[in-house]
């Protein structure tokens, strides 16, 4: 196989969006999406009509364009792209100069067979973080990993790949940001520095176009927003999917699922979702009960809306083969399966035994999967959890001459995921009109967010894997998939209680709270693990419920800006060494001002990193200095959690569910600072797109702590607040106080719509 390197350029066309240099080897398009994104495609084939499963831009932005003898510049006001032309090569600066990310002169792009690869140089601070759902460190430095999305049972802290492939990471060095994301379906490589003697980090695919997105904003919020910018945000999530979920492979009838949520009832653990696992189909088969031991889903469900619980129920892809299934007889007529190159349709085995996968690709294909969900709507299921959708086969080795339409398995299968998730999501958006419903996926690609949540996989019960699940929501979270989770108490394997019950509190703290486990695996639900532990669990649960209103405003941010909910300290804290060091890199703030840093079952110590400013222990008030390491206790009653200095967290009383409307009185906690702050809250419907005609409930908390007080902002939208009064909650200010206790301010304020003022 030869090599061929990307030589000189023998011409230079500018266009309206950017420039066309055409090489002996390749054609080079370039264009420029906004000031501060620029897409560069270099192509032996480039296809205009393919388009991209992930960005949802077009080209917009303005430049300027000047060209010496040796190098031609695109200048936005944003960043600089300096192009050399022989050989060429491409560099990107700010506008001031300095270098963001640069070619490897010697290699740059280059290809062997249809292997396309682009070499760049790596810095010797350089640290990378991003690249979604993958093991190993928050910063990647010195790592290297695959994209094929796999069926990854049983993974370990080492597997790669795993499910999901999110092409997008953010370089970090000389105090500079850059973000790049590498929009290729096919298998693909990166490699930061693990095995180029600190050279050079390169990223490249099987096949394909070298296609990347520059993004030269400088701040990685910033570069996160533009990301999300060119590949969508997600929608609000209803709000009781933001409530405690209990799943489990299976329960097994209608019976027991009611039984557990009577059980939640009974002992007032507040919850929200009910799953029910393949087991409710008949014979696995996609869009069917088993009439045996679900009989009368309706009923069943209704019964669980009277308890105030939601259903959410699986699907898999594969569609069994068996005469008579409507689905397989009308896929089979019409030609809706991925098939061999001769037309026959391919078969790989998955839970129902020999299956035929849907093509979602089409938009017909889609359309119909779309229908089908009325079988689950009907009765009253508002959440669909697509699994296996990799696409996972027995034996994981689908042939690569099977095709999906025009194209072999190898260039999109890493999509395919993405594109089950977007056929039901539509679906179920058409079907349930006004109705937010909640969608949860497996496998993934970048810009899956619109589509869905996203959730880790088969992990395992051991405490390693709920660290690193913790950085794996945290790069999910970087690459714009801020609704995300992991299987709570582990997939496989039995957690002891002290896991189960760390990992609970840990939850309280993830964007998707739900506890899952495998088949055969001791049961999970909360009253399992005797009085205490389920006294904890409990209390955990109730924390959760109580923060509604301060998550529901940060996913509500999260939604206007991509920002995740659930952050790797190094987004706010970039140039803080401490952030990436491996003894603090699973902590993370949770929306603006929750500080949460986990710790194993085992320990009941924990050393801790608190970044600059002061942050204040949330169980006990205790006041910190930070920029610097400290040892606090960490019993299984207390998570280290911190409150960041100024901080306005608002607050609810403990409800059962989120249809409960609780006492109508917002606890508004402040905590102690020296600069201003304010909270953006947000409140609406929970369940409608009504907030999507601004009925909604939007003002802004600012504390003022010179003033010593706080006002609220006239409120915007036609929402009234279930809230119909404030109280607030301040802690640290009383000057006696050291450790920053709470004073309870016994007057109740009307929350109200228009501005006011509190003073104390
Ligand atoms: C896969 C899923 C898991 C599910 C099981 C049975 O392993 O990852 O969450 O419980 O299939 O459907």
């Amino acid at each position: 196989m030869d090599l061929e390197i990307l030589g000189k350029a023998e011409s230079i066309k500018k266009t309206k969006h950017g420039l066309v240099i055409q090489t002996k080897e390749a054609t080079a398009r370039i264009w420029v999406y906004s000031n501060n994104i620029i897409r560069v495609n270099v192509s032996k084939a480039f296809n205009a009509n393919d388009h991209s499963f992930a960005v949802i831009q077009q080209p917009a932005g303005d430049f300027e364009f000047s060209e010496s003898n040796d190098e031609v510049t695109i200048i936005t006001t944003g960043m600089r792209l300096g192009i050399a032309k022989n050989p060429l090569r491409f560099n990107f600066y700010t506008v001031n100069g300095h270098a963001l990310s640069e070619d490897d002169e010697r290699f740059g792009i280059n290809w062997q067979g249809n292997r396309v690869i682009n070499y760049r140089k790596l810095y010797p601070d350089e640290k990378f973080i991003g690249l979604g759902e993958k093991t190993g460190n928050l910063n990647k430095r010195g790592a290297s990993f695959v994209n094929w999305n796999t069926d990854a049972a049983m993974h370990d802290t080492k597997t790669d790949p795993l499910y999901k492939t999110i092409p997008f990471f953010v370089g970090i060095h000389d105090r500079l940001t850059y973000g790049l994301f590498f929009d290729n379906t096919h298998k693909s490589y990166f490699d930061f520095g693990a095995t180029t003697d600190d050279q050079m980090t390169w990223f490249g695919a099987d096949g394909g176009d070298m296609n990347y997105y520059f993004f030269g904003t400088q701040g990685i919020a910033k570069i996160i927003e533009d990301y999300t910018w060119l590949t969508g945000r997600m929608e609000m999530p209803p709000l009781w999917s933001l409530g405690y979920q209990q799943c489990r492979w299976s329960y097994m009838n209608a019976k027991e699922v009611l039984k557990v949520a009577e059980n939640f009832r009974k002992y007032n653990i507040p919850a929200d979702v009910i799953y029910c696992d393949i087991d409710y189909m008949d014979g696995f088969k996609i869009f069917t009960w088993n009439s045996q031991t679900f009989p009368d889903p309706k009923a069943l469900i209704d019964k669980l809306k009277e308890m105030n619980f939601r259903l959410i129920t699986i699907v898999d892809p594969g569609i069994k083969i068996e005469k008579g299934y409507p689905q397989y007889d009308e896929g089979v007529k019409k030609g809706y399966f991925a098939t061999y190159p001769n037309g026959e349709n391919y078969t790989g085995e998955v839970w129902p035994g020999r299956c035929h996968f849907p093509d979602f690709f089409r938009e017909d294909v889609r359309e119909w999967w779309g229908k089908s969900f009325a079988a689950l709507t009907q009765p009253g299921v508002e959440g669909f959890w697509n699994d296996m959708n990799e696409p996972a086969a027995w034996g994981q080795n689908i042939p690569w001459l099977v095709k999906f339409g025009e194209k072999f398995m190898p260039e999109v299968r890493n999509a395919y995921g993405m594109q089950m998730a977007r056929a039901t999501y539509d679906g179920v958006r058409k079907i349930m009109g006004n109705k937010r419903p909640f969608v949860l996926t497996r496998a993934a690609y970048a810009g899956t967010q619109r589509y869905s949540a996203v959730w880790t996989g088969d992990n395992s019960a051991f405490d390693e894997h709920m660290l690193m699940g913790q950085r794996m929501v945290s790069s999910l979270g970087i690459c714009g998939m801020s609704f995300a989770g992991v299987d709570i108490g582990g997939f496989s394997y039995n957690p002891s209680p002290e896991l189960i019950v760390r990992w609970n509190s840990l939850g309280v703290y993830t964007p998707m709270f739900r506890n899952h486990a495998q088949q055969g695996t001791i049961m999970r639900e909360p009253w399992r693990w005797g009085k205490k532990n389920m006294a904890i669990i409990k209390k955990d649960i109730e924390l959760r419920y109580r923060l509604l209103p301060y998550i529901y405003s940060a996913f509500y941010h999260s939604c206007l800006t991509g920002l995740p909910v659930s952050r790797a300290l190094a987004i706010d804290y970039t140039n803080d060494k401490k952030v990436y060091d491996e003894s603090y890199h699973n902590q993370f703030l949770f929306g603006d001002s929750i500080l949460v840093a986990p710790v194993e079952s085992t320990k009941l110590k924990a050393k801790v990193y608190l970044p600059k400013g002061a942050w204040y222990r949330f169980s006990t008030g205790e006041k910190f200095n930070g920029g610097k390491t400290i040892t606090v206790d960490a019993p299984l009653t207390d998570l280290p959690v911190f409150i960041k200095a100024g901080a306005i967290i608002p607050m609810q009383n403990v409800v059962q569910s989120t249809n409960d409307k609780g006492d109508g009185i917002l606890a508004l906690h402040t905590w102690n600072g020296v600069e201003p702050s304010i909270f953006n809250y947000y409140e609406d419907d929970g369940t409608t797109y009504d907030y999507q005609n601004k009925v909604y409930y939007k003002r802004q908390i600012i504390f003022d702590p010179v003033r010593r007080s706080i006002s609220f902002s006239d409120v915007e939208g036609s929402f009234t607040s279930r809230f119909s009064q404030v109280k607030l909650m301040l802690h640290g200010f009383s000057d006696s106080s050291k450790n920053g206790e709470t004073e309870r301010r016994q007057v109740l304020y009307k929350f109200g719509n228009a501005a006011f003022k509190l003073t104390f």
